[in-house]
């Protein structure tokens, strides 16, 4: 038995989220949450034919509490989305007070739920919900995932289609390590699973590397003020909590790049801070996941120069992104 939540279920990615997760045959509980529009969203789910029962509550009669109780898995994509002109400093204004009432609603109602953050950004909202379980006794680092998966899903598109082979695109695997925004997304080309053709010029490496970085942008820019990725981060969010159910229902061995507490595996993130020359309290790497969660932080590796050059950019930032979240709760709670 595995019942999934849904916060923010009734938004862009919410909708078609919730609809992939309700055709996961591991769910049998579908709990779906949001300040609108969740009744209809559940009633029109609930007539396709897949185990989940699913139920669509609002904020009135503790709408919240009775959506989270009994969750095993909780992801959240509560919150605005970026328009051509917003930047994510503008979004964490908006979102940091909406991801901080949700975190406190499932160290209340859901303290061992795995939970999946997909809300923007994801570099300070996943140190925001981290703060307010700290501060309700509940933290569990193996358990707070931030949600990198478009990343991998981008960078596994444009090296398919850079090979000319577009059908090859579901078994690409290219590891995206970091965070999630602009140059704190890594790709670890040289790692990927369909090496690039060697014929690959340095500007066209770099341009590959630029587009996964902001391949956000491309989306916000083609949707013209309608909001930003959804069906492709629905299809990565329910690809990464089907890979997070499958191991909190025993499977072994599962391992996919995600934004998490380094203090999920004190070892592995050892390793990893020797490989980044700093230590980061939250980074995104591979991670392999098992019944607890987070079972080990994997180091990254055999990684070129220019990678390297990479990551050397990508700190800085990720350390003022997660202290912008950090201090939001402190100060303000
Ligand atoms: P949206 O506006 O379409 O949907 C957001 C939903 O959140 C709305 O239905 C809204 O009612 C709901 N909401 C707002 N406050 C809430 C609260 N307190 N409780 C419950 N629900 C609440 O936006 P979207 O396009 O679905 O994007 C949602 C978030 O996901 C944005 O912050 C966006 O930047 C982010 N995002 C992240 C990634 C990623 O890779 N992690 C990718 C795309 C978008
Ligand atoms: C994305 O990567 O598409 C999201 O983080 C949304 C955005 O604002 O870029």
């Amino acid at each position: 038995m595995v019942k999934a939540v849904v916060l923010g279920a009734a938004g862009g990615i919410g909708q078609p989220l919730s609809l992939l997760l309700k055709t996961n045959p591991e769910i049998t509980a579908l709990g779906l949450f949001d300040i609108v529009n969740t009744p209809g969203v559940a009633a029109d789910l609930s007539h396709i034919a897949t185990p989940a029962i699913v139920e669509g509550r609002l904020p009135p009669n503790d709408g919240l509490k009775a959506t989270l109780t009994g969750a095993d898995i909780v992801v959240i994509p509560a919150g605005v989305p970026r328009k051509p002109g917003v930047t994510n400093h503008d979004l964490f204004k908006i979102n940091a007070g909406i991801v901080k009432d949700l975190a406190t609603g499932i160290a209340n109602f859901a303290p061992k739920a795995f939970v999946l953050v997909i809300s923007n950004p994801v570099n300070s909202t996943v140190p925001i919900v981290a703060e307010v379980f700290k501060k309700h006794g509940v933290f569990d680092p193996k358990r707070l995932f931030g949600v990198t998966t478009l990343d991998v899903v981008r960078a596994s598109t444009f090296v398919a289609e850079i090979n000319g082979a577009p059908t090859s695109a579901p078994s690409v695997v290219v590891p995206v390590i970091g965070g999630h925004s602009g140059v704190t997304i890594v790709p670890l080309l040289s790692q990927s699973s369909h090496p690039l053709p060697s014929s690959v010029s340095t500007e066209a490496l770099a341009a590959l590397v630029k587009r996964i970085q902001f391949g956000g942008d491309e989306v916000v820019k083609a949707k013209d003020g309608a909001g930003s990725a959804t069906l492709s981060m629905a299809y990565a969010g329910a690809e990464f909590a089907g890979k997070v159910i499958r191991a909190l229902k025993g499977e072994k061995g599962i391992v996919a790049p995600s934004f998490v507490a380094q203090a999920a595996d004190p070892e592995g993130a050892k390793a990893l801070a020797a490989e980044l020359g700093a230590e980061l309290e939250f980074f995104a790497s591979n991670i392999e996941l098992g019944k607890e969660g987070v079972v080990k932080i994997h180091s990254l590796g055999k990684i070129t120069e220019g990678e390297s050059l990479l990551v050397k950019a990508a700190v800085p930032e990720l350390q003022t992104n997660i202290k912008t979240g950090v201090t939001y709760v402190l100060e303000k709670y």
